[in-house]
């Protein structure tokens, strides 16, 4: 029996639908020592269609258990993507955007919300939905809901815009249900390209000497640093009302690099220290020209995120959990050659890169190495990547430079998932790129070293 395209780069550690289209992570929550992982999903098609929330869960993050889709559309519109909360009194609510398309054709977005019971097994809608009413926005949703322990209230992020949509806007409640508009963050701040801002994320969090920052995540739609779709960040504060960056507006961090890592999402109640986020491996360019059959899209891995120091200042780095990390097979690289035991493995190198020199990672037995670490004469690193086109898919070659800053001696690991492959420098520059190799158990090369 011939195996089909999507089952062949159906990946073995990663989170997928079994049949359907899938985009952002959606909901994330532990509850009980279980997570759950929402998603956006057409279970009828494996291209993007009226959204419905998916539903899968797991204890350790490796082996994931699919159940039956958890929202379905109604008479507000379909299930956009959001998020999901616990209460004091140990509640569980989801929040989402209804989206339907108004009488000229254009979105409109309001926000819901679901009663759900502790196991996430039944989902009873707000009979007073949308709990947020659009007030004229174009863009308005992704709502992404966390406790504010200080100011005593939910604060909702939202991707907020006129039109495209290019800010985050923040609103408050007391009990989920009425909800007040604080303010909004981002007009002139960060990376504003041809897409909307989507799906955002606000974290406190701690740096290694102890001061206290806020981080607040946000989905770049098109012309990311990359072509498409991409996931930047800022640091700042927050103080219940307002988010100020501490980086001049032009600055741009980047939680990963590649061209598949988009709508970054974390979960709730878990991992206070370290948030635990995840991300959908696609892009928006060319999502809708995979080669799937049975299904389409996939997970990043779980990362928890840590504020870290560097040359450059403050960054976050991301973490596989080890749990996660020691499920997959760790190839030995030390004469440069391997050969994996499948398409599923993981491999680790110290580099160490004298001033004006190189050493190429190539994957899958290409002739052509996908990445090429180059350190210039003053001592600044980059990585080449590249990637040939493939099928019909829009834009999906590349050939772009990500500047990874002055980095002599690094450690390179890389998660590879029958053809996602997930590179890191030091747990600090990320990048994710989907592959469609002929051989995704083929040889790994590291030349130069
Ligand atoms: C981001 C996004 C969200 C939206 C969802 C629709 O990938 O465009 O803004 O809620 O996908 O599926």
């Amino acid at each position: 029996m011939s195996t089909s395209l999507s089952e062949k780069f159906r990946p073995k550690l990663h989170l997928t639908a079994k049949y359907g289209w899938i985009n952002d992570p959606n909901g994330l929550i532990c509850v009980d020592g279980v997570y759950h992982a929402f998603y956006q999903h057409d279970p009828n098609s494996i291209r993007h269609g009226p959204m419905h929330w998916g539903h899968a869960s797991s204890r350790d993050l490796v082996n994931w258990i699919q159940h039956e889709v958890a929202l379905f559309p109604d008479e507000n519109g379909t299930c956009f993507s959001g998020c999901a909360v616990e209460t004091e009194e140990g509640q569980i609510k989801l929040i989402y955007t209804s989206h339907r398309f108004d009488e000229a054709g254009r979105d409109f977005q309001q926000q819901s919300l679901v009663h759900a019971d502790r196991s996430l097994s039944k989902f009873e809608k707000e009979p007073s939905n949308p709990v947020i009413k659009n007030s004229g926005l174009g863009c308005f949703r992704d709502p992404k809901v966390f406790w504010h322990g200080e100011s005593g209230r939910w604060i909702m992020a939202l991707a907020h815009g006129a039109t495209v949509g290019q800010s985050i806007g923040f609103h408050s409640s007391v009990d989920l249900n009425n909800w007040t508009f604080e303010s909004e963050f981002g007009n002139e701040d960060g990376r504003h390209g041809s897409g909307p801002w989507e799906c955002p994320d606000l974290l406190p969090m701690v740096a290694p000497d102890g001061s206290k920052h806020w981080i607040l995540v946000a989905g770049i739609g098109d012309e990311a640093y990359a072509p498409g779709s991409g996931t930047m960040y800022f640091i700042g504060q927050f103080d219940g009302k307002t988010f100020t960056n501490s980086n001049p507006r032009e600055t741009e961090l980047w939680l990963d690099y590649g061209r598949d890592y988009y709508a970054a999402q974390s979960f709730f109640g878990a991992h206070k220290d370290a948030p635990l986020a995840l991300a959908w491996s696609n892009n928006w360019k060319y999502s809708q020209q995979t080669p799937m059959e049975e299904f389409s899209g996939l997970m990043s891995l779980p990362r928890h995120l840590r504020l870290v120091e560097t040359p450059d200042g403050l960054r976050l780095g991301s973490f596989v959990p080890d749990a996660v990390s020691g499920a997959f097979p760790t190839i030995d690289l030390s004469s440069g050659q391997a050969q994996p035991p499948s398409g599923t493995y993981r491999l680790e190198k110290t580099v160490s890169l004298a001033p004006g020199s190189q050493v190429a990672l190539s994957l899958f037995s290409a002739d052509r190495p996908q990445f090429t670490f180059l350190r210039d004469e003053n001592g600044r690193t980059r990585i080449r990547q590249v990637r040939d086109a493939y099928g019909d898919m829009n834009e999906f070659a590349h050939d772009y430079d990500i500047e990874a800053g002055d980095l002599g001696t690094f450690t390179l690991e890389v998660f590879v998932d029958n053809g996602l492959v997930e590179l890191n420098l030091d747990k600090i520059i990320w990048t994710t790129n989907v592959y469609y190799p002929d051989t995704p158990g083929g040889a790994v090369a590291l030349t130069g070293i």
